[in-house]
């Protein structure tokens, strides 16, 4: 894992673009694995700032999401597809038909997952991952658990998910209960991982992620073992790890 100190979100966000710019130069027909909140805002936005300069081509970049909330449609706002084309793809040059995130709406909930699972397989694979985290450890909407989740699957919800997310919603009943998300082991098998976060409240959880003991309790830690992982945060996530090691 490298551990790289951002001064501030800026400088953080600046960094993981430069990451996503240079695997899109490199290989313009790359696909780049995009994840959801308000982490990772500013490198979309970053990006969007360099295509409008003229700098990056998105027009053969293809895009796999982490998750998407079951029930709800891409029409809905809260939808993660809603966030993805308002935040990312509605201002660049991606084919649209190149961007995928899990139908929260199909009727076969399982057979969604195996089909999100040999997408990501028939196109080749994922070049590059972005990872936000939550302060329990959580990627994608793997929480602690047991054991690490694998493939592309449906996850209940916390209630402490569904009771922040009703104010969102007019009745109780439209408040998704479930949402699709890859398992830590498709996570695990994307060629590069960047994992950005940000905030006093991340700072414990990077730590434990970096230098903590590899367990389902925390399943960022699973992260350890990824051959090319970069880890990008800001002075105040990283103060647990500055005073634990004495940085
Ligand atoms: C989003 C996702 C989540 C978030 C995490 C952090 O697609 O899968 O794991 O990355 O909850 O969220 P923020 O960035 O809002 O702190």
């Amino acid at each position: 894992m490298k551990l790289i100190k951002a001064t501030d979100y800026k400088d953080m966000s600046k960094k993981a673009a430069s990451i996503f710019a240079a695997q899109i130069t490199l290989k313009p027909n790359c696909v780049l694995g995009l994840a959801t909140g308000s982490t990772p805002l500013g490198t979309y936005a970053q990006l969007i700032n360099w295509y409008n300069d003229g700098d990056l081509d998105f027009s053969q970049v293809k895009t796999v999401n982490l998750d998407e909330y079951v029930g709800l449609d891409g029409n809905n706002n809260q939808s993660y597809r809603y966030f993805m084309n308002d935040k990312l793809f509605n201002h660049v040059n991606i084919d649209k038909a190149n961007t995928n995130v899990p139908n929260g709406k199909a009727t076969d909930k399982q057979a969604e997952c195996d089909r999100y699972e040999a997408l990501i397989k028939a196109l080749g694979g994922i070049d590059v991952q972005l990872l936000g985290i939550g302060n329990n450890g959580h990627i994608g909407f793997n929480e602690p658990n047991k054991y690490f989740d694998k493939g592309t699957h449906e996850v209940n919800l916390t209630e402490s998910t569904i009771t922040a997310n009703a104010r969102f919603f007019a009745t109780m009943d439209e408040v998704p209960k479930t949402a699709i998300s890859m398992g830590v082991q498709t996570i695990m098998q994307a060629k590069k991982i960047v994992l950005i976060a940000n905030g006093p409240a991340k700072a414990d959880i990077i730590y434990e992620t970096c230098f903590g003991p590899i367990t389902p309790d925390v399943p960022a830690s699973a992260l350890q073992l990824h051959p090319d992982v970069t880890v990008i945060v800001d002075e105040e996530a990283y103060a647990t790890v500055a005073k634990k090691l004495g940085k």
